[in-house]
């Protein structure tokens, strides 16, 4: 019986590039989704882009666009990026539409209408300069617990504690740079308590580990959520609530409706066969493990307080690393799915994706050099290499026709059986495994061809007809082995059809007295220098969109002369840059400011900088600021750096001809 099914991968923001972060994701659903479609079953894959909040109100306000601009762009850019890299949605839209502001009121409504909506006056910070209320992101300030400075509103990444915006000592508004000040307003909550068990029982269909995190939030007991947001705000306004807008996550979810609507509209579905409250229709959500909260508590309490039914499961995937490391701007390991394609086809990274994912939520590592080895050893040398292995003597010696019968029933028997194994790890999500499965077979297709040596019989007297059965066997193979790779390699399963004028299907039964076409070599071997390219070209946007800021800096209010001439400004040369045991964001450099004179101080620039990248640069510090006691010594100065913060930052630096000592003048 073919089932019913739709899958979702999360939505990515409407304000940020997709990377190669994103594209674990999306290529993990892709593979799950071909799978289920290639084994007939009747599955639709559906996502959009997140489009509502403010960071995205904020950007389109410095780019000096309206929202509608900045996210069509970014919807076309994302779709692009995704076709590129062979993500088959059946519908691709935004959660800025008709169909979402439909499902978000009535799903809000029928909430209320069944008494889960509650009302609150809260306290929160409020930007008296832009006229606005600043989500805790856009606040920083000094940590309340252990006085880090510069940290964000909800969070302190020195120590890790959480808090409330408003116990941050010396606030400052990321929007406008002026000082917040506490304001009272009505928000309306979910209240979530109220599907305490429901979510208890519901929760049971989750991978044990999210099991686990979610029992512990389960049992400290369900705060209510707060879904509105004042205006300004770029989202849905909340009917009947005039200046009060839907919270971007409480209409993100409903996206997958929305975008599900609007593919039942085009190809005449049936909405409600999937997402009424008896459904018997399968709904997956694959999603990053950052979101676990939003798709494992809030969704399903908002799916059924508002009757329809919750998701069958939610498949939670970890985060890619590179080469064992979080992805990062200044290694140029941050790398956008453009930059990639730019260099590199996307079906090695499918294929490495594939290689390296199973179904837990243990994080990905994109290890560069295993990429290129295992691609080059496995794809190329390998798979592929059974089809170049056997196909010109088909073409050149038996006019591109395959022989009459195959030449070991038994081996291709084999092959056929393994696909069970292989489809069960598809389904279970443990695609490593499927793959280990495959390249196993490919293993064993390249000794058949090796006993047989094709090269050994095309110049024997009378080898002609075992030439022709081997070379036939191995083709035969080769495309079991594609169908089994068909949901990785949607690409070149295309381009094998067509070399072997026959479906690529899962389980298919031999071709014999069939017409191949001529064949193309099907890929190349990746080579390091490509993977230099990329990283290099990851450095370079970073530079290239460095000015361009995401929270505009306010210039300050003006000074006199005599105060700038206060400031002593040295051109200063770093001898040495070290590392800071404990501290996450602090260099050590030494400075040289001339006439032997040496400084110390502690730079906050440890996640834009390695040591060595710094050492013998010259830069430009202050030179006269008063000593400052910290935990790790004594800083006294500081040198110039601009930008955001964090990754974000440049380190000033004078023209060739400045020496150390000079007067910045
Ligand atoms: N807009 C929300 C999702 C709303 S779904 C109703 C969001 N967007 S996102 O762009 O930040 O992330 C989209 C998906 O990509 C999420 O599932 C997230 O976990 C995943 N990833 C983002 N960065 C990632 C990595 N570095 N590694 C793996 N997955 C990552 O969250
Ligand atoms: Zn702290």
């Amino acid at each position: 019986m073919p089932r019913k099914i739709l899958v979702t991968s999360a939505l990515p923001y409407a304000n940020g590039s997709i990377h190669l972060g994103h594209l674990v994701e999306y290529i993990q659903t892709d593979i799950w989704v071909r799978f289920q479609k290639l084994r007939g079953h009747e599955c639709y894959y559906v996502c959009a882009d997140d489009a509502h909040g403010t960071p995205i109100m904020l950007r389109a306000e410095t780019e000096k666009i309206t929202p509608e601009e900045l996210i069509n762009r970014v919807n076309t850019e994302h779709q692009q990026d995704f076709a590129d890299f062979a993500i088959g949605f059946d519908n691709y839209y935004s959660t800025h539409s008709s169909e979402n502001q439909y499902f978000a009121n009535l799903i809000y409504k029928n909430l209320a209408s069944a008494g889960h909506i509650e009302r609150r006056t809260i306290k929160q910070f409020y930007d008296p300069a832009k006229e606005m209320f600043l989500p805790d992101r856009f606040i920083r300030g000094e940590c309340p617990h252990c006085g880090a400075k510069d940290q964000y509103g909800d969070s302190c990444e020195e120590c890790s504690k959480t808090y409330n915006p408003t116990e941050l000592k010396n606030p400052i508004s990321a929007v406008s740079g002026t000082t917040p000040v506490e304001k009272e307003s009505e928000h309306l909550f979910v209240n979530l308590a109220n599907f305490t068990e429901m979510l208890q029982e519901w929760t049971k269909c989750l991978q044990p580990a999210v099991l686990h995190k979610l029992e512990e939030w389960l049992e400290t007991g369900l705060q209510a959520w707060d879904i509105s947001r004042d205006a300004p705000y770029f989202g849905f306004e909340i009917p009947d609530e005039p200046g009060k807008y839907f919270y971007v996550w409480l209409d993100a979810p409903i996206g997958y409706m929305a975008s599900f609507k609007n593919l039942c509209d085009k190809k005449n579905l049936n909405f409600d066969e999937f997402w009424a409250a008896d459904s018997q229709a399968e709904i997956y959500h694959f999603i990053g493990k950052d979101i676990t909260y939003f798709h494992c508590l809030f969704w399903p309490a908002m799916l059924s307080g508002a009757g329809f039914r919750k998701p069958t499961s939610v498949f939670v995937h970890g985060f890619l690393k590179v080469d064992g490391q979080k992805m990062s701007k200044t290694r140029g390991t941050f790398i956008n799915a453009r930059t990639y394609l730019n260099h590199l086809n996307p079906t090695y990274l499918r294929y490495y994706f594939a290689a390296k994912l199973s179904n837990g939520v243990e994080d990905v590592d994109l290890n560069l050099d295993d990429f290129l080895q295992r691609v080059n050893a496995d794809l190329v040398g390998k798979f592929v290499n059974i089809a170049s292995r056997c196909a010109n003597f088909i073409t050149k010696r038996f006019d591109g026709q395959l022989a009459a019968k195959l030449a070991d029933e038994n081996l291709y028997q084999q092959f056929i059986d393994a696909g069970d194994i292989i489809a069960t790890a598809y389904e279970n999500r443990d695609y490593n495994r499927a793959v280990r499965e495959i390249m196993g077979l490919a293993d064993r297709a390249n000794q058949y061809i090796d006993e047989h040596k094709p090269w050994v019989l095309v110049k024997q007297e009378g080898g002609d007809a075992e030439l022709h059965a081997v070379c036939s066997q191995g083709l035969n193979l080769f495309r079991v082995l594609m169908g089994y790779l068909a949901p990785i390699l949607p690409t070149l399963t295309k381009e094998v059809g067509k070399f072997l004028n026959a479906p690529i299907t899962w389980q298919p039964t031999a071709l014999v007295v069939h017409n191949i076409n001529n064949f193309k070599p099907l890929l190349k071997r990746v080579e390091q220098k490509q993977i230099d390219s990329i990283i290099a070209a990851s450095k370079e946007t970073l530079v290239a969109t460095a000015p361009v800021a995401k929270t505009a800096e306010k210039i300050a209010d003006t000074i006199s002369y005599d105060d700038f001439a206060k400031v002593d400004l040295r051109i200063a040369k770093i001898v040495k840059a070290e590392h800071v045991e404990e501290a996450k964001k602090l260099l050590k450099l030494t400075l040289d400011i001339g006439e032997d004179k040496h400084r110390t101080v502690f730079a906050g620039i440890k996640e834009a900088y390695q040591p060595e990248q710094l050492t013998g640069r010259l830069t430009v510090m202050v030179a006269n600021l008063a000593p400052r006691k910290m935990r790790f010594g004594l800083s006294e100065g500081m040198v110039l750096a601009a930008g955001p913060g964090k990754q974000d930052l440049w380190i000033l630096s004078p023209d060739d001809g400045a020496e150390p000592g000079m007067k910045v003048k």
